[in-house]
């Protein structure tokens, strides 16, 4: 039995094709969220169908989660972003006590219970400050590309301190770093610094224990990730592609 789990991210459009008896996944991919989210979904679908030889209606199961969930029609579920990341973080993590999930626009932080169960939860505010926009941001004002900034800062020599804390501020604020001829690996460390910290300050609202396990695309930074374990005092787990946590989260939960 396969279950297929879709995630219509703000940013990047996941599936993932879930392998039930083996408890395995089958495939997953994704791709930039288009302006039509549904046409990502069906590029994502039939490159899947291609690779895998699996048609869509040997799939006994859908679950749909993200931003975007509400336009696909065809799922069997539409599930919470909490949900899903719970479940997908549990998969590889079972004793898992906090989920950190860091997207394109949003961050998330879930409490969980001994038992796995959603205890708390919650959001950023309608803020890039603490998101995957604010590191977006940077590499377009440093002219290179997302995946660079980690091995960028890991050249940084000097500390120095974002004080804005709105990513609109902030864009001015690296213009003047750039200006006073700071090194792009120490501006780049201060955004990282400063994502962990408002993270932090984020989760300081609920009463969360480790294993914390880190999700979302940002969890492909690990500048980034050594910066928020800085901040929390403790080890981060990953998952080994943590861009499709949310994804995998929906294909477990379709079925059930
Ligand atoms: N290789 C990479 N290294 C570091 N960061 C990356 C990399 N690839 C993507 N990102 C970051 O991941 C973000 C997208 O993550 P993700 O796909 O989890 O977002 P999303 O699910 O679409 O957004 P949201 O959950 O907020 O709706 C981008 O904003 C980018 O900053
Ligand atoms: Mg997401």
């Amino acid at each position: 039995m396969k279950t297929l789990g879709i995630d219509i991210g703000s940013r990047n459009t996941k599936t993932l094709i879930f392998d039930v008896e083996h408890q395995q996944i089958a495939h997953y991919a994704w791709q930039t969220t288009d302006i039509n989210p549904l046409s990502s979904v069906e590029a994502l679908l039939q490159q899947a169908e291609l690779a895998t030889g699996i048609k869509m209606q040997q799939i006994s199961a859908t679950a749909v989660t993200g931003y975007g969930r509400k336009l696909y029609k065809k799922a069997d579920r539409i599930l919470s972003e909490i949900s899903c990341h719970a479940a997908g973080s549990l998969f590889y993590y079972p004793t898992a006590h906090t989920v950190i999930d860091i997207g394109g626009q949003d961050s998330k932080i879930i409490c969980l219970s001994d038992e796995g169960k959603v205890l708390d939860f919650v959001m950023n505010d309608k803020c890039a400050a603490g998101t995957g926009r604010f590191l977006e941001m940077t590499a377009i004002r440093l002219g290179v590309d997302v995946s660079q900034l980690s091995d960028m800062a890991k050249e940084a020599d000097k500390e120095l301190t974002l004080n804005s804390t709105c990513v609109v501020f902030a864009e001015s604020e690296i213009i003047g770093m750039m200006a006073d001829n700071q090194s792009a690996a120490n501006i780049v460390r201060s955004v990282h610094r400063s994502i962990a910290k408002r993270i932090f300050s984020q989760m300081s609202a609920l009463n969360h224990h480790p294993p914390y396990v880190f999700t979302g695309g940002v969890a492909q930074n690990p500048d980034l990730t050594w910066c928020l374990e800085a901040e929390l005092n403790s080890g981060l787990l990953l998952p080994p592609e943590p861009e499709i946590t949310g994804a995998l989260g929906a294909a477990i939960l379709a079925n059930k």
